[in-house]
Order: structure tokens, then sequence, then C-alpha cells
């Protein structure tokens, strides 16, 4: 393992039974509170951005906020914020997806992304890939390109991969 995966997987915390019983959930935030790891974290995300051609930076709500701002600004570029329904106050493009049971939308500023840009989308987590496969759809309907995707972690016993690759149509799906 190098070292940098080993750095990263020692500040996570596995929690048992969260946020329902069978869930062992992964905590960031030990990571977060260590300098050398956020920083090594952000380094190599700016890294996978600069590689992917990326001219913009898109983080999905919540943890994408936190790893994605500072890739943006580490790689010079711009920070669009990829939301929950009903929380962006100006006029929005929404993308509806399924969960498995009931559905979600997030949405983004319409006027934030256009064509000729080039989007790595940034997350904490890719689990099932509704999410990110929804997030894909929104950036290519606002006119912008998938320049990849990258996660700190996959689990990838959830089939996110899978099913994501159609989606990106050959964009990377990088996961640390
Ligand atoms: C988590 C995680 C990803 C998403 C992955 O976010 O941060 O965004 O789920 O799951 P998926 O691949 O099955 O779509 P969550 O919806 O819990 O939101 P939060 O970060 O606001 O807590």
């Amino acid at each position: 393992m190098t070292d940098i995966k080993e750095l990263l997987l020692s500040r996570i915390r596995d929690v048992a039974d969260y946020p329902e019983p069978g869930v062992m959930f992964k905590d960031i935030t030990p990571l977060l509170a260590d300098p050398a790891a956020f920083t090594a974290l952000t380094d190599a995300l700016a890294e996978i951005a600069e590689n992917a051609g990326a001219t913009k930076i898109v983080g999905l709500e919540a943890r994408g906020f936190i790893l994605g701002a500072p890739v943006a600004v580490r790689a010079g570029l711009g920070f669009i914020p990829v939301r929950k329904a009903g929380k962006l106050p100006g006029a929005t493009l929404g993308q509806a997806y399924d969960l498995e049971y009931g559905s979600a939308e997030i949405e983004v500023h319409a006027e934030d992304l256009v064509t000729g840009d080039r989007v790595l989308i940034v997350d904490d987590v890719l689990a099932t890939g509704g999410t990110a496969e929804a997030s894909v759809q929104l950036i290519r309907r606002a006119g912008a390109e998938v320049a990849g995707l990258a996660v700190l972690m996959e689990l990838g016993f959830l089939g996110g991969r899978t099913r994501l690759e159609p989606a990106l149509s050959g964009a990377p799906l990088e996961a640390l």
C-alpha cells in the first residue's frame, strides 16, 4: 500500500451501527482534524483535477464541500456546490434520483456551469453511485463536460463503479 493510502486509511474511523443498526459508518472527521492527512488528501485530489484538465470543481453536499473547496483553491479553480433541493437561492437546475426507499433531488445554480466547462466532481464516498450519477446528469444538462469523479473512498461492494462507468463515458473515476 502506498504511504498516502496508509495515512488516509489510518485517519478514517469505523463507527458500528450508525446511522442505523447493521451499518458501518466511515467517519472522516479524524482525517479532517489532522493537517498532514488533510493536506495530503487535498494535494492528491488537486493533482487528479490537473491531470483531468478540469476547469471547475463541483462538491457534493455535505462532505464533498469540505473536501472539494480546498482542492479548488489548491488547483486555482472555481468551486461549485451541488446542494440538496431547496438550499440554493438563485435559479437552479435540479436532478431527481432514486434511493432504496423513496427519492431525492440535488440542485446547482444554473449560471454556475456553462458550455466549455470541464468539471471534476469531488465527494468523500462513492457508495451506490446514485448521488454521483445524478450529479453527472445535472452537469451535462447544464451544458458542461464531466472531466471525472474523485472520491476519498469507494465502497466497492455496493457497486457504484459499475453503475457509474457507463454514465462517465470514459472520464476517470479515481478513488484514493
Ligand atoms: C453520502 C456521501 C455521498 C453519498 C454517497 O452523503 O457523502 O455524497 O452519500 O452515497 P451514494 O453513492 O449511495 O449516492 P449523504 O447523502 O449522506 O449526505 P451528507 O454528506 O449531507 O450527510
